[in-house]
């Protein structure tokens, strides 16, 4: 290194703040001294010069190489995501030219321990991931497919829009609060239970934490959580995982219609949040160029209404391969037809009672259905399941009984209905599913960072 430099300002790929560093033009100008850290993502090499698109994380930066540097055995052998540590002086991109940012790095130092070097020839990572690799393979080798742009921005948009739900939610005032994961009552029904030994008992891990949010609501106010909700699916979908990450929420003193404006509310307002990060905002561009903001209000369809569309535009019941009909559950492919024709998202509403969750109370207009909402997204089907909670104690105890659930466990459940119960209701959206619809996944597995599915559950 040349100690007769200016010192190096140390910065992160994506830093822009002029007040620390300025460009240089390659004439007059000098630009600021700085000394960055990353990993080598892409390189090219020309005759006397080698130019290497740096990442960190946070951005990638143009790395230029040149005179003895480019000459050095290090520079001459590098291998693709070679961590590095970078001296010199950054400046402007020539007229013509593209980088990030518009700006180079012209390197006057390097460094590189022998322990920061990737493997090379038959060990390159460019030979062990590839977009042709089998998706098993790549799904095995999820740690390193993590390090390619398209895997990792998903994930970095998924970062912020967890942040975006925490913010939406204490601006309306909701709290955030920890139900367990160990739980011994179901929610939404037996066949999905992970079960598991617990001391002498047995518990499961909790399909949803719904339940615990409702016994907050009468000292802790309109609530929400963000936590990992569990599913032994036993099919492979696009859109199914076994452990997922579900945000919840409870509202107190509200009607169905509250709720749904609510539900509108928080996704347009997160999706506001999101975009309103620069950096966020491109690499949803990146992932989804068709992405609009959805219109407003969100187009509301009653399960019968829905019902009715399906036989009017013969999508059939899969299972009776009939005509559907008023009572059927509309399968996963069936509702993704519809949601991609109408192509905006959907609520639809008012499910009848016997293919929905105990806890959902009759609508009094049309007591065959529930005040229930599943929001449909175009490319995913459903991405939130809400309703209003049955919140009268001998409505609920029959509820039990018809569903031939025990209602002891429950205790803690029904004690709600006898101490101060109300009119409340809640949902809960699947993050992936979420992140599948914004960043245009053909499916929820890439939208988590290590996804776990029947028959998967490594690295
Ligand atoms: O419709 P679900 O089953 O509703 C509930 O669990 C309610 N107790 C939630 C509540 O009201 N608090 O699931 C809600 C959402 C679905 O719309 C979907 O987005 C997601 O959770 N989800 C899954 N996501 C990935 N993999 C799975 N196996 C999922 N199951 C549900």
């Amino acid at each position: 290194e040349d100690k007769s430099l200016p010192e190096a300002v140390k910065i992160r790929l994506d830093d822009t703040d002029s007040t620390k560093i300025q460009l240089g033009d390659g004439a007059d100008k000098k630009g600021t001294r700085v000394r960055v850290l990353g990993r080598v993502h892409r390189e090219r090499r020309q005759k006397d010069i080698t130019f290497v698109t740096l990442k960190d994380g946070y951005g990638f930066m143009q790395v230029l190489f040149q005179g003895n540097l480019a000459k050095t055995y290090d520079i001459l052998t590098l291998t693709r995501e070679t961590s590095m540590e970078i001296l010199g002086e950054l400046k402007e991109v020539p007229a013509g030219a593209k980088a990030p940012h518009n700006r180079e790095l012209h390197a006057d130092y390097f460094s590189i321990p022998e322990e920061w070097k990737a493997a090379g020839g038959e060990e390159a990572i460019t030979n062990r991931v590839s977009k042709d690799q089998d998706p098993s393979v790549l799904l095995d080798l999820r740690h390193l497919a993590l390090r390619g742009e398209e895997r990792s921005k998903v994930l970095i948009v998924r970062d912020a829009v967890e942040y975006a739900f925490n913010t939406v939610y204490h601006e309306l005032r909701l709290r955030k609060m920890s139900p367990p994961a160990f739980v011994q009552t179901q929610v939404e029904g037996g066949a999905t239970l992970f079960k598991l030994p617990y001391y002498n008992e047995e518990a499961y891990l909790t399909q949803s934490s719904q339940l615990y949010l409702e016994t907050c609501l009468p000292s802790m106010g309109d609530v929400y959580c963000i936590e990992k909700s569990f599913r032994a699916e036993k099919s492979l979908t696009r859109r199914h995982l076994a452990e997922y990450t579900h945000i919840e929420a409870e509202l107190d003193f509200i009607t169905f219609d509250d709720l749904l404006d609510h539900l509108e509310q928080v996704m347009c307002r997160v999706l506001e949040i999101t975009l309103a990060d620069p950096i966020i905002k491109q690499y949803v561009a990146d992932l989804n160029p068709d992405f609009q903001m959805p219109e407003r209000p969100f187009k509301r369809m009653k399960y019968a209404d829905a019902i009715d569309w399906l036989v009017e535009h013969q999508i059939e019941n899969e299972e009776t391969q009939q005509p559907h009909k008023f009572g059927d559950d509309i399968a996963e492919a069936a509702e993704r037809r519809m949601t991609d024709i109408i192509n905006r998202p959907i609520f639809l509403t008012h499910f009848p009672f016997e293919i929905k969750a105990f806890y959902m109370p009759k609508d009094v207009e049309d007591p065959r259905v529930t005040e229930s909402v599943d929001c449909l997204m175009p490319g995913v089907g459903e991405i939130v399941g809400g309703s209003m909670r049955m919140h009268n104690y001998d409505d609920l105890m029959a509820a039990f009984a018809r569903e031939g659930i025990d209602p002891a466990p429950y205790y803690w459940y029904t004690d709600q209905r006898k101490y101060g119960s109300s009119p409340h209701g809640g949902y809960g959206l699947g993050l992936e599913r979420f992140l599948a619809w914004l960043c245009k996944q053909h499916t929820v597995r890439d939208c988590c960072l290590y996804p776990r599915y029947f028959t998967r559950c490594k690295p």
